[in-house]
Order: C-alpha cells, then structure tokens, then sequence
C-alpha cells in the first residue's frame, strides 16, 4: 500500500490538540466528582479510551478523559471535551446529538485512515451517559436513544 503525502496531513488544529489536550485527566483524585464514566476500546486498532462527566440538571457541566490511543484520538477527544464544556455546559440531548464528522470539522479535518480515531471520545461519552442515567434512576431515560456512533469506514486506499 502506497500512501501519499497529502493522506498525512494534520491541521494545526489537530497539532495543537495533540500537543496540548484540553480536559485530560491528571488526578486520579478527581475522579469522586463525576456520576457517569464510560470506557471503552477501539477493535480496529485495540486502543482504550476512558472519559469521566459530571451531570447537573441534565446537562454536562464538567469532563476529564485519559486515553492509550494515538494522536488522532487524542487531538478528537480534546476537542470533543472543548465542545462539551465550552459554553457551560451542555444538555446530555445535545450532547448526544455530537458525530465523529462534527469533531473532525472543528479539527479542520483527519488523515482519512484515522477517521475510526475521532469515534473513540464520542462512543466513551455515550458510554458515560449510560452510567449516569443507570445511576440515576430517579431521571427520565434517555437511553435508547443513545447508539453508538460508527465511524464511516474508509474509502479505498490508494494502492
Ligand atoms: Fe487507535 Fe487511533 S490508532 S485510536
């Protein structure tokens, strides 16, 4: 398989993210304030993705994440946490309603063979919105409505 130049090309955005992730989890010790966790694995490449949120009034005011993925996944999940937080918060409804593909455009794009990368943050945030709702029973569910976001497989690669 022969890749081209251009099938690597990371914007600055995603550089930034990289060197600099928002929201990561330093502090084991900050874990007791948040009610929803979620992890979970990426099977195309076996990467783990942890992600922690705080839930206040059905909206997520706070979250950390930690993560054994690449550069990708971690340049995804910093700005997915950005997206979750940026504006105080955000409803859980609206929340769910982020894809791969709106984290990837506020990222001003991904390495088409690292798309599978921008779902890892998005699927442990659903994941975590499921523990919460589980551990919340006194709330309205929302959860049938959550489903896991799958990554838009890649197109052929160029030979
Ligand atoms: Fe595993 Fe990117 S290669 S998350």
């Amino acid at each position: 398989m022969k890749m081209e130049g251009q099938d690597w090309f990371y914007s600055k955005k995603v550089k930034e993210h990289f060197l600099k992730p928002k929201n990561i989890l330093k502090n084991e010790k900050e874990i007791k304030k948040f009610n929803g966790y979620g992890k979970v694995g990426n099977m195309k490449c076996g990467d783990i993705m942890e992600m922690w949120i705080k839930v206040e009034n059905e909206k997520i005011i706070d979250c950390k994440w930690k993560t054994f993925g690449c550069a990708s996944a971690i340049a995804s999940t910093s700005m997915l946490s950005v997206m979750l937080t940026e504006k105080k918060g955000i409803k859980l409804t609206d929340a769910l309603k982020i894809t791969g593909n709106d984290i990837m455009k506020r990222l001003g794009g991904l390495p088409q063979i690292k798309i599978h990368c921008s779902v890892l943050g998005d699927q442990a945030l659903r994941e975590a919105i499921k523990n919460y709702e589980k551990n919340n029973s006194t709330i309205p569910k929302i959860d049938k409505k959550i489903k896991l976001n799958k990554p838009k497989l890649e197109t052929k690669l160029k030979k």
